[in-house]
């Protein structure tokens, strides 16, 4: 795949007015959130549920992309059509997790590495033969008194920075995603700050790695006080301390910027994004690539009533794309 296919997959992620889903659940983490509403962790649920998300009335029209996990992206509809080929028509292009999830640096107590690397190569042709554009690793950034240390930052950067190389060796785009936790009680400064060492070291990481940053799409959390901060921000605070980061940390040649959820409520996610969009114009989109913020309201209503709630909960996943669709855009109205 040349450059050029490579950066028009990226554009077409950040199309106007368009975002990502996430729906790239480990199956440790679905049973987590099946769990929290009472369904059961089997295939054929975790099957059915996804199948109800992709196949949302309407969700093409502000959804351009959605990641899957290892075996989502081997799963079919009811009827048997294989996932990737029902988002191909609806016009979603398919993702992928590749990374296999974070383990404690040895050295390092509270600091965490995201491991994958090995036979990655391998992993990605396969993928690309099932139909994955582009595939998703995330490196994980915890903050307390003691964390991050600036040995964790880079690890993690670089395995960012080599998994990057791979993907566009394969020809897919890498979304690279630092997640800055919203766990603890730090200030709004500290996270902008843990950002600001963390998206430097990524963008020097993946330039030492010869990674094309018009083929890459920067998935990033928001500038947020800890959850149990003494004192939270307002929704201005956090935009404007999220573009500012950005701004002096990402290279403007980058197709695009989304972000992830991070366990904010659906309706501070949304208007977060649209906050964003607000104050700009900015060097590049901002959208959304949401696990949580586009589905736990569609979850909750299907597991009430798998079956006579199925359509209802497809609207509201697809109300959710069009919510965030909009705040893309800086048009939301809460
Ligand atoms: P959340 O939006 O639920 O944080 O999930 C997005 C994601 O893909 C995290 O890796």
């Amino acid at each position: 795949m040349s450059i050029e296919d490579l950066e028009s997959v990226a554009l077409a992620l950040v199309a106007p007015g368009k975002g990502i889903i996430a729906i790239d659940e480990s199956t440790n983490t679905i049973k987590k959130r099946f769990e929290a509403v009472g369904i059961e962790n089997t295939e054929e649920n975790r099957r059915a549920y996804r199948e109800l998300l992709l196949t949302a009335p309407g969700l093409s029209e502000h959804i351009s992309g959605a990641i899957l996990y290892d075996e989502t992206i081997r799963q079919s509809t009811r009827d048997g059509v294989p996932f990737t080929e029902v988002m191909k028509k609806a016009g979603i292009i398919p993702g992928i997790k590749v990374d296999k999830g974070t383990v404690p640096l040895a050295g390092f107590p509270g600091d965490v590495v995201t491991e994958g690397l090995d036979g990655l190569r391998e992993r990605l042709a396969e993928y690309v033969k099932l139909g994955a554009q582009f595939a998703k690793w995330r490196a994980v950034i915890g903050i307390s008194e003691q964390n991050p240390s600036s040995t964790a930052i880079e690890a993690n950067t670089h395995a960012l920075a080599r998994y990057a190389a791979l993907c566009q060796e394969a020809g897919l785009v890498p979304m690279v995603e630092p997640e800055v936790l919203m766990d603890g009680d730090h200030d709004i400064e500290t996270s902008y700050e843990v950002h600001e060492a963390v998206l430097r070291s990524l963008f020097n990481a993946l330039y030492e790695h010869n990674v094309l940053l018009e083929g890459v799409i920067l998935k990033v959390s928001m500038v947020i006080p800890g959850k149990d901060a003494a004192e939270q921000a307002s929704v201005e605070e956090v935009a404007e301390a999220t573009v500012r980061v950005l701004k002096s940390t990402v290279p403007a040649a980058l197709p695009g910027i989304v972000f992830l959820s991070g366990g904010q409520s659906d309706e501070q996610a949304t208007a977060h994004l649209n906050a964003m969009n607000r104050i700009g114009p900015h060097p590049w989109p901002l959208s959304f690539s949401y696990g949580r913020a586009m589905q736990q309201a569609a979850l909750k209503l299907w597991a009430k009533d798998m079956r006579g709630n199925y359509a209802e909960a497809q609207k509201v996943v697809a109300q959710r794309a069009r919510e965030n669709g909009l705040a893309a855009l800086g048009q939301w109205q809460p």
